[in-house]
Formats: structure tokens, sequence, C-alpha cells
């Protein structure tokens, strides 16, 4: 702003430099130099009275709006909630309230996949964790993506500048299917003995997503998969129901439709009655009364073939699913982002 008064411009120079420094800006509103313009006013010649009052009224309105954008901005930008968890010099009955061990508490998401697994272990399945870092062919390859198959576009990954034996970038897997061909291999021996191969594989997967409410870059997902002797789809409905009523302790209804994956055939998205308002509708299942949860199928004979074991001697299901999606239903959270924000307030409550 020109200010025509070189005064008043002296002052205002030095008043918006000071402004700078001032934890509370509030205060350049008292500064000597502005009350000692007003009080200068009476001592002028009567006719440069009203300029000069105008001029030290449009500095004021100046500097006011400066302060106003100033605490604008101090409320846009909230201090982050530092991890350390109080200040010394708070009385202790201020102390905001502490995880309930020192060194940290379990993550929820790792409180609920303990029970997730509990009721597989108690279904017979055993569990194997995924990898964080994988390559191509168990990504893609081991899973039935030819080289070049459209189908590898649906999965936005994040990959390595280093590239593996077969000169292919490693891949932050996508998801925890990358660890079918592996299990199914291992746990083989188990078939020729007449036992199914039945394990469960929580893990971290990662994709690179647009970021809102339902999407998250990195996440958690549990994949399934069961294989012996005479299996059907019906094993499969069966055994996610089964899991479904005893992580929500209630009775479900579940419905399937075709999808496609490369790696089942047929493939199913899977969808189960809304758990809080019985098909009624309500906010969490957008009022259609159905969750679609996740993907499954009966595993492609190729995909058997690959990890050794015979297709016309076994057949098998499989499934992979997000397991925040099963958490926020079971809790009402609105935001997938809570589970990696570290924010304090959120793990709170989950341990009072
Ligand atoms: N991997 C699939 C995904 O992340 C989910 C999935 C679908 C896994 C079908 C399976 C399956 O094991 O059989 O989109």
């Amino acid at each position: 702003m020109d200010y025509s008064n070189e005064r008043i411009a002296a002052v205002a120079k030095t008043l918006k430099e000071r402004l700078e420094g001032l934890a509370d800006k509030a205060e350049i509103l008292k500064a000597v130099e502005l009350r000692a313009l007003y009080s200068e006013i009476p001592t002028l010649p009567a006719a440069e009275r009203a300029s000069f009052g105008k001029g030290i009224n449009m500095l004021k309105a100046e500097l006011e709006q400066l302060v106003a954008q100033h605490q604008e901005q101090a409320e846009a930008l909230p201090p982050i909630d530092v991890t350390a968890p109080f200040d010394g010099n708070v009385p202790a009955d201020k102390h905001p309230g502490l995880l309930n061990a020192m060194n940290g508490s379990k993550h929820p998401l790792m409180t609920e996949l303990d029970s997730v697994l509990d009721i597989f272990y108690r279904m017979g399945f055993t569990a194997v964790e995924s990898r964080q870092l994988d390559d191509d062919y168990h990504m893609f390859g081991a899973l039935n993506f030819p080289e070049g198959h459209p189908a590898r576009d649906d999965y936005d990954t994040f990959m390595t500048e280093e590239t593996d034996a077969n000169g292919k970038q490693l891949i932050a897997p996508a998801h925890t299917s990358t660890m079918q061909n592996r299990v199914l291999q291992a746990l083989k021996p188990q078939l020729e003995q007449g036992k199914p191969i039945a394990a469960v594989i929580p893990g971290r997967v990662f994709r690179n997503e647009d970021l809102d409410a339902r999407h998250e870059h990195t996440f958690y997902q549990l994949e399934g998969v069961y294989v012996d002797k005479g299996v059907h789809a019906g094993h499969l409905m069966a055994t996610l129901k089964t899991f479904l009523q005893e992580y929500y302790q209630k009775e479900l209804e579940i419905k399937t439709q075709p999808f496609y994956f490369p790696f089942t055939e047929p493939s199913f998205e899977f969808a189960l009655s809304c758990p809080f308002c019985e098909k009624k509708g309500c906010n969490i299942c957008g009022y259609s009364g159905w969750i679609e949860l996740l993907g499954c199928g009966m595993i492609h004979p190729n995909v058997l073939t690959m990890a050794g074991i015979d297709p016309e001697v076994y057949t098998g299901f499989a499934w992979g699913g997000g397991i925040e999606r099963l958490v926020m239903m079971k809790y009402d959270i609105e935001d997938v982002r809570h589970f990696e924000s570290g924010k304090l307030d959120f793990l709170r409550q989950f341990n009072a």
C-alpha cells in the first residue's frame, strides 16, 4: 500500500518488519508508533488533519488485515500432534492419555489380524506371511498373467530401478497372491500324504493409487488357498461364510457375481449382507444392503501346474481381500488412511 505521507510510510515500513518477528501478531496493533501518529493529529494545521487521519486509518486497517491473515494460516495448519507424550512442565493430571505400554502398543490392525488368523487356525489353516518386495514372476507369471497381458495393467505397481537375475524390475507386491506359487509348492507334500493344503497369507501390499477415504497406497490383504481332491466352489463359499460369521459374530448372507482374474477359473466377486443393517441399507453399505468384500475363485489349472500339482487330480480355491475393509466395518472407521497415519488420537481409541 502507498502512503503519501512520509512519516506514515516510515511507520508502516517499521511495523511491517516488526510484525514478522512477533509471536503474537496482534501486538502490532498496540505499537507506540501507531499511537504516536494518532496523538499527532491535533498538533497539525487544520487543513492537513483529515488526510493524515485517513492515512493512519489505512495503515491500521492494513495491519489488522495482516494479523488476520496470519491467524488464518495458523489455524489452517494446526501444530502436528508430536509423538512426545507430554511436556515435562505440564502437571501430571493434565498429561494426555498415554498408550498402555511405554514402548508403544500393538497396532489395531495387527490385533484384528490376530483374531482373523485365530479363526482360520481353528478351521485347520496354517499362516504364512507374504514378502514386501517380490519379483515379476511371482507377481504375474506364476499367476497366469502372460507377458504383455492387459490384466497386468489392473495393478498399479511400484517397481524398483534394480532388476532381478532375469533383467526384470523388482515389485512392491500389489496383492498377496504373489505367495500362491510358493505356498502351493511348499505344502504339496501334504497332498501326497492325503492331507489338504490349507493356508492363509496375510501381508502388506502396495498400489500406486489416488488416495481417498477408501484407497491407501499401503494396506494389508489376506489371501487364502485350499487344495485337495474334489474341492469345489461350494467349499469356498462355506469357508468364507463361516469365517465372516465368526468374525462379526452374526448370521450373514453371502452372494457372488462372476468376475475375471487370470489365476482363477471361474472367478467371483464376493459380497456379504451388511452386518450393520440386516440388508435394510445404511451408510456403511452405501444403502445397498450388501458389501463387496473380496475376489475369489477356483484356482486356475495353469497355476496348479506351475506349482507342480496335477490339476487332473486336485482342485482348489483361493481368495484375497483387504484386511482394513473388514476392520473398518467392524468398528465403523470412516477413512482407511487413519491406519497408516500414525495419529495417536486414532490409536489410543484401541488401547484404552
Ligand atoms: N489378488 C486379487 C486382488 O488383489 C484378489 C484375489 C482374487 C486373490 C481371486 C485370489 C483370488 O487368491 O483367487 O485383486
